[in-house]
């Protein structure tokens, strides 16, 4: 599973040595001044606390979510459509992944023009109308900003590659070989194999980090630069609330080229494995970010930058705020979410660590998205699979960071692998198959009701298979439910936004040397009761007594604020029985 080697190094746990490089200057990138239009403007008047600190962003892939043309593929009127789904929900802000023109090789990934829309979507006309109607909704836009790479079919790489003196030559990472067949060094592509393809025009290899129709941009070349923060400009004018920043460690790669170090075991690819330390957290992209920060902040309305970082320890995701907190304002945090086992330790560990280890700034949780397996299947045992949801749900919304959440979480949508290669859809499954079956199983449509295609498309034939599970796992199903996952979720994205304590209390570790229950303390940061949360992770049920005077908590009992299974109402703290994977979120004073 999982075509991302970043994680795989989280998963080992393996040190990022960050090099110590010169920074490259950056001219001819100053903060555009403020052009947005009134509308914007008032959208997004001046606010003590900006929007996102507390926000539920919700991630769309927008060729899954819902299709109005009976295509088989996702629009943006089906986004539209779906507005009231969401603001109900109470979703602040939507997370499009790309949308633009591409030759779809990564599924727009691989973006052909940065200022477009593809016409499989839509029309500028519709997204515009999206932005428009999402205001309406209290919903904001956030758009996916790839600025690592381009589509092959891009017209600055069609120039590039044409011959070796074209302006636009050093927009992209052009090297020689090291003999005839043999690539420039041994990097490799996250998506497998080496990360440099032969060019037989000028003679000369190309690099790209992910697949060969993605090839890199040269970030040390200032042209690069001003074109794509136009592209930045251009989306920000028309009113998005900001961008989630693709692949952003890998911008910068290592000047002289060296190889990567090997380390002992081979890949997903069967490749041998490398620490890409030369290829990914080069210290240069923090001043591209201080740059685009200054950009967003020209804006008003908070505008926000939300990082794809898949980092290994605190320190590192510490660095993406920046020294002066001028970077990202939300770098993801996938140390929290992708542990990817019910440990109590690693849990209460990772939380605290973001709770207190973050210079204030604030987290960004993230279980779930396009590129891996659903969290359905990461954490389900394949017997509690429906109570783990809850866990993952609860430890999504109860802790203090902002949630981010992608389509089907809410209602337990599980990862639908292609049965054979034929059905392969990303490129990551055709290259790793069948080892690595790619993402197309947590691309599946999104399951809305009990109709044909799930109620997603009206067509013969979606893009991807409707999953088996939709007669039961879906929106219409769940909504008529009490006890469904979806209710459950509604609950606590309620408690997120209203209860004061879970809004913004301070996060404390309690009967923090348990081995089986996970068990926090949210502290309402004025007066009036906190909230006592905990977790059974365990097939077996556990009793806790909680010493919390040292807390300033007097009362002996907790008053459920969400209905459990197999719990009362108000218990004694002395006494806390939780059934095996029960949660319990209680008020305490
Ligand atoms: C990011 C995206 C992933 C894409 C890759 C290359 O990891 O989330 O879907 O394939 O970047 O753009
Ligand atoms: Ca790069």
């Amino acid at each position: 599973m999982g075509p991302k080697p970043s994680l795989r190094l989280v998963r080992q746990g393996i040190e990022i040595v960050v090099l110590a490089l010169t920074v490259a200057s950056f001219s001819g990138c100053s903060p555009h001044p403020n052009t947005a239009s009134p509308a914007v403007q008032q959208q997004t008047a001046a606010n003590a606390t900006p929007w996102w600190k507390h926000a539920l962003i919700y991630e769309i892939y927008p060729r899954s979510f819902q299709d109005t043309n009976g295509d088989g593929v996702g629009d943006i009127n089906g986004i539209i459509q779906r507005l009231d789904y969401l603001q109900g929900m109470g979703v602040n802000a939507i997370w499009l992944t790309p949308i633009y023109p591409s030759p779809l090789a990564d599924f727009g990934y691989d973006i052909s023009n940065y200022e477009a829309i593809d016409p499989l979507y839509g029309s500028m006309a519709d997204f515009d109308r999206l932005v428009a109607d999402a205001k309406s909704h209290h919903i904001r836009v956030i758009m996916d900003m790839v600025l690592n790479h381009t589509s092959d079919q891009s017209p600055w790489f069609i120039e590039s590659r044409s011959s070796r003196n074209n302006p636009k030559r050093d927009w992209y990472i052009w090297r020689n070989g090291k003999g005839p067949g043999i690539p420039p060094n041994n990097w490799q592509s996250d998506f497998g194999h080496s990360a440099w393809t032969y060019d037989a025009t000028t003679k000369q290899w190309y690099y790209h980090k992910f697949y060969a129709a993605q090839p890199d941009l040269n970030w040390h070349n200032p042209e690069v630069q001003k074109a794509m923060f136009d592209a930045c400009r251009f989306w920000l004018d028309r009113g998005v609330a900001g961008f989630r920043l693709d692949a952003i460690p890998e911008l910068f790669e290592d000047p002289t080229f060296q190889d990567e170090k090997i380390l002992p075991g081979k890949n997903a690819f069967g490749d041998p494995n490398e620490d890409q330390s030369r290829t990914e957290n080069l210290p240069e992209v923090h001043e591209v970010m201080r740059q685009l920060r200054k950009l967003v902040d020209s804006y008003p309305g908070d505008r926000v930058l939300i990082g794809e970082t898949y980092l290994s320890n605190i320190q590192e995701q510490l660095m993406w705020y920046g020294k002066n907190n001028d970077e990202l304002q939300l770098p993801m945090d996938m140390q929290v979410g992708f542990i990817n086992k019910l440990d109590v330790d690693q849990f209460r560990t990772r939380i605290n660590e973001a709770e207190t280890g973050l210079n204030g700034n604030m987290p960004l949780f993230v279980f779930d998205n396009h590129d891996n397996e659903r969290s359905w299947d990461r954490y389900g045992d394949g017997k509690h699979n429906a109570a783990i949801a809850r866990i993952v749900a609860t430890l999504l919304l109860t802790t203090r960071a902002t949630a981010m959440t992608y389509y089907g979480q809410e209602i337990g949508m599980v990862t639908t692998p292609p049965k054979t290669r034929a059905e392969v859809q990303d490129p990551v499954g055709k290259i790793g198959w069948p080892k690595d079956k790619g993402r197309d199983g947590e691309r599946t449509p999104m399951q809305w009701d009990t109709s044909k295609n799930a109620g997603f498309s009206t067509a013969v034939k979606t893009w991807l298979p409707i999953p088996p599970s939709y007669k039961t796992v879906n929106i219409q199903v769940e909504s008529g439910q009490p006890d469904s996952l979806l209710n459950w979720y509604k609950q606590l994205i309620a408690l997120h936004k209203n209860n004061p304590a879970i809004h913004d209390g301070q996060n404390i570790m309690v009967d923090a040397s348990d081995p089986n229950v996970l068990s926090y303390l949210r502290k309402n940061p004025g007066v009036g009761p906190s909230v006592l949360v905990a977790m059974n992770f365990t097939s077996k049920p556990h009793t806790v007594a909680y010493a919390l005077q040292t807390q300033g908590i007097q009362g002996s009992t907790a008053t459920a604020l969400l209905e459990d299974d197999g719990m009362s109402k108000t218990v004694d703290l002395n006494h806390v029985m939780l059934p095996p994977f029960a949660v319990f979120i209680g008020a305490v004073q």
